[in-house]
């Protein structure tokens, strides 16, 4: 009582039960229907809700019997936050102090029986139902939290298989049948780069892609993990700061064209993600300016400053922000769309750069700046967390690739703002005011 469950449950609610249902079932869908058939799937469907459990309802046999095959997390939080919470309501049980922590203590060791995931807020309990470990240090854990029993495939690139790769395969041991590096950076995301892998992967349908690396490593080998043998299962385990935060989370996949970034891919939640903060001692300070600007974005966002946060605390806010959208809208049909906070403008001058010499962290510090200056708000901060320099592109062909981005999604350039009542998707404005902010940010 008071731990914050109905909270918890909100912040879930109209979640999509798919990924409830792979978390639960530790494989993808796919596999589901492959191994016990539709009509199992549609049992575990129907199964399937979110539910904020009464405290007293795991003193029930049948309760604890009906959690034995349910993702149980136990929102574990201490008697006196709780008491705070609860005193002074007419909550029946929550009159008298004593009996209050008594009960307190009696129902602890049922929680612990029947819980699966321990949750110390609602973030933890939201990290949990879309299957991210968050532990500092886990990396040296990962054959413990390898989902299935199958063969696993580790794929990286050249760079973190050099300095965490043998960690990684000493972690996984006598499971780990085959080892596989994608070329650095974008170059991971061809179709010869995937291609090849597909050809050199040996894995059977009950096998698991384990993707270590940053967000090339970890759309292109998630990407062949949903492609491969119709679907397999995959682990990512993100190591850099834009991964952790943001690529590896939400279950897109994919690759480019050399018509444009992510023109080919899929949406593939993993059986489970990793995330280890320590990863990220080994960062170069440039990657990091990468990361930080989607932190700033998502803090920006919840309305809450997620960059002055330590590291762990920094990441797990931030991917626990972006897990909550995204359990709701897995698809981006609604409101997963405000996670493109600046990324209109940063997408118009990384096209009029040619995307040479601007890297997107560069650009998303400056979309942020036009967004903030279009929703009326200070831009000290961004200035002051990210220090933008003016992109040094031409304006009439930022100008027409912000025009390309308004025809592809039919007539006018939709803009993610901050309202008075949080984040506005969808927002239209005149565009001599939208152009004159893009100038702005233009040397
Ligand atoms: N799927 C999504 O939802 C999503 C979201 C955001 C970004 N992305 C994609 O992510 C990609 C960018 O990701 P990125 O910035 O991580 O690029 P990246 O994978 O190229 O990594 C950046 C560099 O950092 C190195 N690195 C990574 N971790 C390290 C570590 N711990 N120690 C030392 N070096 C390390 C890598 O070797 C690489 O050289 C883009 O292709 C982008 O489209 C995808
Ligand atoms: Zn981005």
């Amino acid at each position: 009582m008071g731990a914050g469950k109905s909270t918890a449950a909100r912040e879930l609610g109209g979640t999509d039960a798919d990924h409830l249902i792979e978390s639960a079932a530790g494989k993808p869908i796919a596999e589901i229907f492959r191994e016990e058939g539709e009509a199992a799937f549609r049992a575990l469907e129907e199964q399937t809700i979110v539910l904020a459990l009464g405290g007293g309802a795991v003193a029930s046999p049948a309760v604890r019997d009906a959690l034995a095959d349910t993702l149980t997390i136990w929102l574990d939080v201490d008697v006196d936050t709780c008491w705070e919470r609860v005193r002074g309501s007419d909550r029946p049980l929550a009159q008298d102090e004593t009996a209050f922590r008594r009960l307190y203590e009696e129902r602890r060791a049922l929680y612990a029986g029947v819980a699966d995931v321990v949750a110390k807020d609602v973030h933890d309990v939201v990290l949990a139902a879309a299957g991210v470990h968050v532990e500092r240090g886990a990396l040296r854990r990962l054959g413990e939290l390898l989902p299935g029993d199958g063969a696993v495939a580790l794929v990286s690139d050249p760079q973190v298989a050099g300095i965490h790769g043998m960690d990684a395969q000493l972690a996984l041991g006598s499971r780990l049948t085959e080892t596989h590096e994608l070329p650095p950076g974008e170059e991971a995301k061809t179709p010869a780069a995937v291609d090849r892998l597909w050809q050199e992967l040996r894995l059977d349908r009950s096998g698991t892609i384990v993707a270590l690396g940053g967000g090339c490593t970890t759309d292109a080998a998630g990407f062949v993990a949903a492609t491969y043998l119709r679907g397999i299962a995959w682990m990512p385990v993100p190591t850099s700061l834009v991964a952790q935060v943001d690529a590896a989370i939400g279950g897109k996949t994919g690759i480019d064209l050399p018509q444009g970034k992510n023109l080919v891919g899929a949406f593939h939640w993993p059986a489970r993600t990793v995330v280890d903060s320590a990863l990220l001692e080994t960062l170069p300070d440039l990657q990091r300016l990468e990361g930080l600007a989607e932190v700033v974005k998502a803090g920006l966002l919840a309305g809450e400053p997620f960059w002055e946060l330590p590291d762990d605390e920094l990441v797990r806010r931030s991917l626990a922000f972006k897990a909550a959208i995204c359990l709701r809208d897995p698809h981006e049909r609604g409101e997963r769309a405000i996670l493109n906070l600046g990324h209109t403008f940063a997408h118009a001058l990384e096209a009029a750069a040619g995307y040479e010499g601007l890297t997107h962290g560069r650009a998303v510090a400056l979309g942020l700046l036009a967004a903030l200056r279009l929703s009326g708000r200070d831009t000290q901060l961004v200035e002051d967390v990210l220090r933008p320099e003016r992109a040094r592109v031409d304006r009439e062909r930022a100008w027409q690739a912000m025009r390309r981005d308004k025809k592809a999604r039919g007539g006018e350039i939709r803009l993610v703002l901050l309202g008075p009542d949080g984040p506005q998707y969808g927002v239209v404005l005149p565009e001599a005011d939208v152009r004159r902010e893009l100038d702005r940010l233009i040397a």
